[in-house]
């Protein structure tokens, strides 16, 4: 069967100097006839050391690479920028719309007809995934896997244990020492982080999206089922490259739907939130904050995993992995059926018969970890544009719950005030901080579970209401509320909270209220100066682009897909 004419032919079809030009410097080492019009594959790779989560990327490539030639592809392996969620300051969110540009304009302005994205640590996952679709060819995610569970002492520990540790610590249960000695037993391979952090959340996402080959979300970093996944997905993306699949075909309402609702099931991050909205902005599929709390709040969550749970990735692959779940979804007709994936299967033809190997990690439907998971969206005076919680991961008897705010201007301000001893707090107080939001910090960073002070912990208190414009860590948990829009740096009413003010949380009514009149707020408002904006460079586009959290936090001239043609030829 002849090929189709890909959009690669452009560049090395042609018998003259621009043909010369192409051929002669990619070809390099290339037997002559791979020009032959076959499909060219990108491998679009995160692979970086200074993203450690991401090392193992170089190996996983060159599987993908295997694949794509045995299936008749022509491969090329191309860097993006990597962002390395703990070494990155201030904040890798700052960067994520930074990448998915890098992504979108590599991709289309190279002889590229499909591509695989290799995803990993969080930030890693949503920006080539904007990127991509903004692009709408051909394209299949690879994710990294998590790495092995943690060991310390015989116990398993994941990232979650890094908070209880350190709080442990503040507490008085745990020596310094024995905090040193945990580090190492902490991150045993390569891969992401061992629980249900944003990185495999991210993986989740996109499996349910329909963006990956099944199991994709949590065979293991080291698994070399993980590699044989990535050689698949190489032969797969030269037949979608043949079949002409774009992510437009897969990136429908109702895929975005399935996603939302798998993430109830898993007990996701909260950062899920975030990028999905941005993801759908980039493919044009309408999906509002309001959606995550309509098709998730009816999901239980039965993936007994880290932080909402017990276990870790690996132990959730072992015990049946995403498919498991989304058969799971299926069977309570929480999932629609027929959408598309990368297989060129429905996602229902990909799950049916998936098997549940241990029903402790994935709990059977009816006998949930939490009745009513997913995100809850929360709205009120003090978040107009909603605010978000993670019920799963938070304590019940605070989840209805009013008290005095406790505020802190910006991180800076809760550094140095949280563990004075002289702090006007108690156990029923709010942490209110501000600034930390998408325009405010800048980037958005993952500040909002602020630490309980010292005090209180040595008391035996271990979670408090904390309320913020902040975003936080996938592995974290807490009663926290968090992405409050607007922001404080835009005058939000979280601009105005003083100490002292009340305010009224109440979950399952979705509210959060400051419990402050009218005439005092505007009165307030009157008085509230706007931080003054960064100048110059990356930071001054960022917070004059940037959008507030409750539509994904992307650049405002990013939002949408342009689709792949290029309006002139380079010679
Ligand atoms: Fe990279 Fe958690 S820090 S996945």
């Amino acid at each position: 069967m002849a090929e189709r004419r890909f959009r690669s032919r452009a560049w090395f079809e042609k018998r003259d100097k621009d043909g010369f030009i192409h051929r002669s410097w990619m070809g390099r080492g290339l037997p002559r006839d791979v020009f032959d019009g076959r499909p060219v594959i990108g491998i679009c790779n995160t692979w970086s050391e200074l993203t450690p989560c991401n090392a193992h990327f170089r190996e996983i490539a060159e599987h993908v690479k295997r694949g794509v030639w045995e299936a008749g592809g022509l491969p090329f392996e191309f860097p993006v920028t990597s962002t390395g969620e703990t070494s990155v300051r201030p904040t890798a969110m700052l960067f994520r719309n930074l990448v998915s540009m890098d992504v979108e304009e590599m991709v289309r302005a190279n002889p590229i007809d499909g591509v695989v994205l290799l995803c990993g640590c969080d930030k890693t996952t949503p920006s080539l995934v904007m990127g991509a679709a903004s692009c709408d060819l051909p394209a299949i995610v690879v994710s990294g896997g998590a790495m092995l569970n943690g060991k310390y002492r015989g116990e398993t520990i994941g990232v979650s244990h890094v908070w209880k540790f350190s709080e442990d610590v503040k507490a008085g249960v745990m020596t310094a020492q024995e905090f040193m000695d945990a580090e190492p037993c902490m991150s045993r391979s390569s891969g992401v982080c061992a629980a249900m952090g944003t990185a495999s959340t991210m993986a989740v996402i996109v499996e349910a999206l329909g963006l990956s080959l099944p199991q994709n979300a949590a065979i293991p970093a080291v698994d070399s089922r993980r590699y044989t996944l990535a050689h698949e997905s190489g032969r797969r993306i030269v037949e979608m490259a043949r079949e002409d699949l774009p992510l437009s075909r897969i990136l429908t309402r109702q895929a975005f739907e399935n996603a939302i609702r798998a993430n109830g099931a898993v007990g996701g991050s909260t950062n899920a939130v975030i990028h999905l909205l941005a993801i759908a902005g980039r493919a044009g599929v309408p999906l509002t904050l309001g959606d995550w709390d309509t098709l998730g709040r009816d999901v239980p969550t039965i993936a007994d995993v880290m932080p909402s749970g017990r276990f870790m990735m690996e132990d959730f692959f072992y015990a049946g992995g995403l498919p498991a779940v989304l058969r799971a979804l299926g069977e309570a007709d929480l999932l629609h059926r027929d959408a598309l994936t990368v297989n060129g299967r429905t996602i229902w033809d990909n799950v049916k018969d998936a098997p549940t190997h241990n029903h402790e990690v994935i709990r059977r439907f009816d006998e949930p970890i939490v009745a009513h998971g997913g995100i809850a969206v929360l709205c009120g005076n003090l978040a107009p544009s909603g605010a978000v919680l993670k019920p799963s991961a938070a304590s019940p008897h605070l989840l209805r719950h009013r008290g005095r705010a406790v505020v802190f201007e910006n991180i800076e301000h809760y550094k140095t005030r949280i563990n004075d001893p002289d702090l006007d707090v108690d156990a029923d107080s709010v942490l209110v901080l501000k600034g930390c939001g998408p325009k405010g910090y800048p980037g958005m960073a993952e500040v909002g579970n602020m630490g309980l002070p010292a005090k209180l912990l040595q008391q035996g208190i271990t979670d408090m209401v904390r309320i913020s414009d902040a975003r936080m860590s996938g592995t974290a948990y807490g009663t926290v509320v968090l992405h409050v829009a607007p922001e404080a740096a835009v005058g939000g009413p979280l601009a105005l909270v003083e100490d002292g003010d009340l305010v009224a949380l109440d979950v399952d009514a979705r509210s959060l209220h400051l419990e402050v009149s009218d005439e005092e707020l505007a009165r307030r408002r009157q008085a509230w100066r706007a931080p003054a904006l960064p100048d110059g460079g990356y930071l001054q586009l960022f917070v004059e682009h940037v959008g507030q959290a409750d539509t994904g936090a992307d650049f405002d001239f990013l939002v949408g897909c342009r689709g792949h043609a290029i309006a002139r030829e380079s010679h």
